[in-house]
């Protein structure tokens, strides 16, 4: 049995609604297919976006969504992306499987994708191979009121308003593919690029800066010692590989055995010693918390489905995945202090994605399941969780079994999410609720007996949240059976 304190009266801040944010990069079918089909296309949409993707990322109250990469946003010139499509300049995509991109998807068709999404935009810039005039010119091409130049050129192409510009990168992985720089020149680079990102009429940038690549922590250090007063955000990737190792093979999507399951858990709960880390170093150069840590880049990442083309990343999402997804929630409302904004790659067709899409059809992955269990969480107030996790013991290792997380939301509801993470092991949870007793009890799970369950184009439906029935509130006391390699989400109104 294991004992959880709840304290509704006592909050720990609140849980910014950023921390669900998705990454759409020009990699593999995430933009072209996956979202973006053209106004032509059989496949129903609505000016060229899918309808049947529109539609379920809708659903999901997206806050916030990165774009154009990842790798990509470093060799991407913007000018390319704008004007007639028929005179839109071509590339080579160079990372991600050396083919064509047409630019048919730019800027206008990003920022109008956020308007149907409702979501806000984070856009990333150019420093590998950009200049700092390309930079300067994108964001007064977007959002400049009046007349400049480049507004005047939005106008020709179509648009008058300028668009809201809340969140700009600048440079992806410097460190590795977008310019193999180290931090001292990089941070040099930064203090430069970042000054002409400007804020045009009262449009407001939050500036990231280009962070570490997992426990790099010289990186952060540099960083925060050389540029930290001019930046609001740093970035964290950090990506959960079940063999924790990049060379050879990430393993399989979905056929894993315990050990895999296991390491994989391991891996992710990794997660948290680098943000208690990376803060560590923040907080020396900033003890007020003024610069967010931004994982703009997290979530599983396997080898690809056989017979897919290996620069496009195409995998599948299982049960496992559910898990990564809703271990990794709980950890960033744990220190959302410092965690700002964490945005899971990718939102279609690549990595972790929430969706899947062949031709016309599409389905929803067990990670999408879990991003709209835990979406009651976004603004709502963190809750002090008490408890001792028991412990997840295979071989000779061991990890914590649960992950549990509480929010109380505008109307005071309160949502617990907890994640049992043991292969094959029930845990029996009591929460103590200092002072909620009246109140009813509903709730969500997503579990399955294999544990690398999944939805397929014929079976799309394989895993899906249930209605939770094991859940009993009794005075102040709240009894829950968490059945092995669950994600439950329980509201007590
Ligand atoms: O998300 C896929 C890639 O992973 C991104 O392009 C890059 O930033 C990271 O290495």
């Amino acid at each position: 049995m294991v004992k959880i304190g709840i304290n509704p009266k006592e909050t720990k801040g609140t849980i910014s609604r950023y921390l669900y944010g998705q990454f759409a990069e020009h990699l593999g079918r995430c933009i072209y297919e996956g979202i973006w089909v053209g106004p032509d296309s059989p496949i129903p949409n609505t000016e060229g976006y899918r309808n049947d993707v529109l539609e379920a990322l809708k659903k999901l109250q997206i806050p916030v969504l990165r774009w154009p990469g990842g790798c990509f946003a470093d060799e991407y010139h913007w000018m390319d992306g704008i004007g007639p499509k028929s005179q839109r300049a071509r590339m080579i995509n160079n990372h991600w499987g050396g083919v064509e991109e047409n630019n048919h998807f730019g800027t206008h068709e990003f920022l109008r994708l956020c308007e149907l999404l409702e979501t806000e935009p984070y856009i990333n810039g150019n420093v590998g191979s950009g200049t700092v005039r390309e930079m300067q010119q994108w964001v007064e091409y977007m959002t400049f009121d009046g007349e400049s130049p480049m507004a005047s050129l939005r106008k020709e192409n179509g648009r008058g308003e300028p668009w809201r510009l809340p969140f700009f990168g600048v440079g992806n992985e410097n460190w590795g593919c977008g310019g193999n720089m180290r931090p001292e020149y990089y941070a040099d680079l930064y203090r430069q690029y970042s000054s002409y990102v400007r804020n045009y009429g009262d449009n407001r940038v939050y500036k990231i800066a280009c962070g570490p690549n997992t426990d790099d922590y010289r990186w952060t250090e540099v960083l925060m010692r050389e540029a930290h007063h001019l930046m609001d955000g740093l970035s964290l990737h950090y990506y959960t590989l079940p063999t924790g190792n990049w060379q050879g093979s990430k393993g399989s999507s979905t056929e894993f055995g315990v050990d895999e399951w296991f390491a994989t858990m391991k891996n992710t709960l990794y997660m948290e010693e680098l943000i208690v880390k990376h803060s560590a170093i923040m907080d020396k150069y900033d003890p007020e918390g003024k610069v967010g840590l931004i994982v703009d880049e997290w979530g599983g990442w396997y080898d690809v489905e056989p017979g897919t083309n290996p620069g496009f990343l195409y995998q599948q999402n299982t049960l496992r995945d559910a898990l990564i997804a809703g271990v990794n929630l709980n950890i960033f409302h744990k220190y959302s202090k410092r965690v700002k904004m964490a945005n899971i790659a990718q939102v279609v067709n690549v990595l972790q994605a929430m969706v899947l899409t062949e031709g016309d059809k599409m389905l929803l992955t067990p990670t999408y399941h879990v991003f709209d269990m835990f979406k009651v969480h976004q603004d709502a107030e963190l809750l002090d969780v008490e408890f001792e996790s028991p412990m997840y013991k295979h071989g000779s290792q061991m990890i914590p079994q649960l992950s549990v997380s509480a929010s109380v939301d505008r109307k005071g509801a309160i949502h617990i999410s907890l994640c049992n993470l043991h292969h094959a092991v029930s845990a029996s949870v009591t929460c103590e609720l200092n002072g909620v007793a009246g109140r009813e009890v509903s709730g969500t799970m997503l579990t399955h007996s294999a544990l690398n369950a999944h939805n397929t184009f014929r079976r799309p439906d394989e895993l899906a949240p249930v209605p939770f029935t094991g859940a009993k509130l009794e005075d102040d006391w709240l009894h829950a059976e968490l059945p092995p390699a669950s994600v439950v989400v329980l509201t007590l109104k």
